[in-house]
């Protein structure tokens, strides 16, 4: 066992930023998926994402961004989005020097949140 938290053993604020990163580089260039993001302003998604996932990884962060539901409402969004977005996030991972069992760590964190994303079968 460890004391460390899975938001240190990412590295903190900065890493998971970067990770945020390579991670709507991905997003953005699966055209499944990019068509969500239309009109989002990315520089601050990925603020809010960054500091979503430092929140959910046990950082010290605030996230002070609506809840998963409230974020996501009325886009429609089915399982083989939120899977294939959690694809990228699992290989954006995977560019970094991530243990694996941190990976999956990270991937089920944000799993719990799957029923508040996805409005369709
Ligand atoms: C791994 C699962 C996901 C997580 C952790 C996540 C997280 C977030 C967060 C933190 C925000 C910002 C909310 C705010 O600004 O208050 C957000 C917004 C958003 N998400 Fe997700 N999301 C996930 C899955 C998805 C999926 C599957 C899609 C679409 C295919 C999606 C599309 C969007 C869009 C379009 C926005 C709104 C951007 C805007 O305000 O213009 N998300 N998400």
């Amino acid at each position: 066992m460890t004391d460390t938290t899975l938001y240190d053993r990412l590295g903190g604020e900065e890493a998971i930023g970067a990770v945020v990163t390579e991670f709507y580089d991905r997003v953005l260039a699966d055209e499944r998926l990019e068509p969500y993001f239309e009109d989002t302003d990315m520089s601050q998604q990925r603020a809010h994402q960054t500091r979503f996932l430092s929140s959910v990884t046990g950082g010290p962060i605030q996230y002070d961004g609506d809840d998963m539901g409230t974020a996501h409402e009325g886009m429609g969004i089915s399982h083989a989005d939120y899977d294939a977005i959690a694809a990228h996030l699992d290989d954006a991972l995977g560019e970094f020097d991530v243990a694996d069992a941190d990976r999956k760590a990270v991937l089920e964190a944000v799993e719990s949140y799957r029923e508040a994303i996805v409005e369709t079968t």
